[in-house]
């Protein structure tokens, strides 16, 4: 959710003309706000690029920083649904299988609307 946000880019149209730091913004104009880089930022991330979940349970970074399901008014409404989805899912298979990256699979990233793996994500499985 961190490194590879699905929704890794959102859009928004200013209603009216605006400054956003030292940015003038015309009305209408198209605003993209990235998660994806948000999330990878140096300025509020330790070691921005490593995989390494537990950060979360000492590292809090600011409103906005890190934001997979969006926020404000839009936030995502399946947030909770898509969180408790994913914890059962993964928890079921890993009770079951231990996964491995099929060998010489190069992981790309493919960013369309959504996040995508570029060629798909095989995986060997072997029974625990
Ligand atoms: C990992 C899974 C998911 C991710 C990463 C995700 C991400 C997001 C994000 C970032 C937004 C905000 C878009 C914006 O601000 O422009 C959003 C909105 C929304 N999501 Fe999700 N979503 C996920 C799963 C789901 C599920 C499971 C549902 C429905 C069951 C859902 C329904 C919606 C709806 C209806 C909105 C629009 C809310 C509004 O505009 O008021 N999402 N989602």
């Amino acid at each position: 959710m961190r490194l590879a946000p699905p929704a890794w880019i959102l859009g928004r149209i200013a209603v009216k003309a605006d400054t956003l730091g030292e940015y003038t913004l015309p009305a209408r104009a198209t605003i993209l706000i990235s998660p994806y880089t948000m999330h990878r930022h140096p300025r509020y991330w330790h070691d921005p690029e490593m995989f390494d979940p537990d950060r979360f349970s000492s590292e809090q970074p600011p409103r906005f920083v890190y934001m997979p399901f969006g926020g404000g008014p839009r936030l995502c409404i399946g947030q909770p649904f898509a969180l408790a989805e994913a914890t059962l899912l993964l928890a079921t298979i890993i009770q079951r299988y231990h996964l491995q990256l099929a060998p010489n699979t190069r992981v790309e990233m493919e960013p369309q609307i959504t996040l995508r793996v570029k060629n798909g994500l095989p995986m060997e499985l072997t029974r625990r």
